[in-house]
């Protein structure tokens, strides 16, 4: 057996003996399990003797397991290096195209005076929806199936929250000027632009004087900065229960420039419009401002929110917001 150890030259021949003699069924353990059977009068020699072959060979096995060992780093070490041999290359991370997005809007809105506000994002009705003027019974509270936590709890539907919130801290240091970015939660069916969770951007600038045409001018001023200097931005009616008047947000068609045709066929993204659906806007309506003891005869407001994924998804020609949150590093990686 010790022979038969020495002469080993790798791991696996030395596994095999080890087994071979110290297994389960191994010649040392046999060995050891005979002893029982003996006449008494041999056994505590025999038990003995059985042990003492036992420590022989595990202390035979510890030590040509270190020689063999030795000789396989020596071995290692004189293979030659390979300089030239393709590296193996770390993955490494970046930021998320929604935050890139998101970065730049801040940064944009920076530029044109605006601080940076957040809320929570588990509200009370009273900051979702009450104070925006969404009663109980109003028929906007079916435009934003809500998720509830409880009787008086709610994971916000939209970041318009933040605007009670700033207002009701602020009212006594006017003007406010701020963007609120953040995520919302919504009781909806997925599909390619639709999503329980999503984030939104919302706007708020409150001061004496401000008009739509402030809210047209900043819009256009955004736009131009994110998808690009001739992009154009069109007002169309709308109804919010909080701004009045309400209007939704249309940028130029990211792709077709506007002209709703690429080459001869009519262009994918706007569907032929020319025109890009991305969010809503409005006057803050007098009475918002009164429930957060702001005067409207005084003081006057714009407000507007829209989704940065969608933002993002005309900006990078992405087809379906889905991707934008799956473990998909084929997709996330090209950004
Ligand atoms: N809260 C609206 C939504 O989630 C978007 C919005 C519309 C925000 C008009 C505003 C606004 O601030 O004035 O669909």
């Amino acid at each position: 057996m010790l022979e038969s150890i020495a002469k080993s030259r790798s791991l696996e021949a030395l596994e095999a003996l080890r087994v071979a003699y110290l297994g389960r069924k191994g010649r040392v353990t046999e060995q050891l399990k005979g002893v029982g059977a003996l006449p008494t009068a041999e056994r505590a020699a025999a038990g003995k003797a059985a042990n003492e072959l036992r420590i022989v060979v595990e202390a035979a096995l510890a030590e040509r397991e270190m020689v063999v060992r030795e000789a396989e780093v020596k071995r290692t070490l004189a293979t030659p290096f390979d300089v030239t041999a393709p590296g193996i290359v770390p993955l490494l991370g970046h930021r998320h195209p929604v935050s890139v997005v998101l970065d730049e809007l801040v940064d944009l809105f920076w530029q044109m005076g605006y601080q940076v506000a957040d809320g929570p994002e588990v509200e009370t009705e009273w900051y979702n929806f009450e104070a925006l003027l969404v009663g109980k019974d109003h028929p906007a509270r079916d435009m934003q199936d809500t998720f509830y936590l409880s009787e008086a709890h709610l994971p916000r539907t939209h970041t318009s929250s933040v605007q009670i919130r700033h207002m009701e801290a602020h009212r006594d240091k006017l003007p406010i000027r701020i963007i609120a970015p953040g995520k919302v939660y919504r009781n909806e069916d997925e599909d390619a632009r639709h999503s329980w969770s999503f984030y939104q951007l919302e706007g708020l600038v409150v001061d004496e004087g401000v008009t739509l045409g402030d809210l047209k001018g900043t819009l256009e001023q955004m736009m131009k900065g994110i998808l690009g200097n001739d992009t154009k931005v069109r007002l169309r009616s709308n109804y919010f229960p909080y701004t009045e008047p309400s209007v939704e947000m249309d940028a130029t068609c990211a792709i077709c420039s506007g002209s709703g045709m690429l080459g001869d066929v009519s262009c994918h993204l706007c569907s032929g419009s020319g025109w890009l659906e991305l969010g809503g806007a409005g006057m803050v309506h007098p009475q918002v401002l009164r429930n957060v003891g702001i005067d409207p005869d005084r003081y006057s407001g714009f407000a507007f929110g829209f989704g940065p994924e969608r933002l993002a998804a005309i900006k990078y020609g992405v087809d379906d917001v889905r991707e934008f949150w799956r473990p998909n590093f084929r997709f996330l990686e090209q950004f």
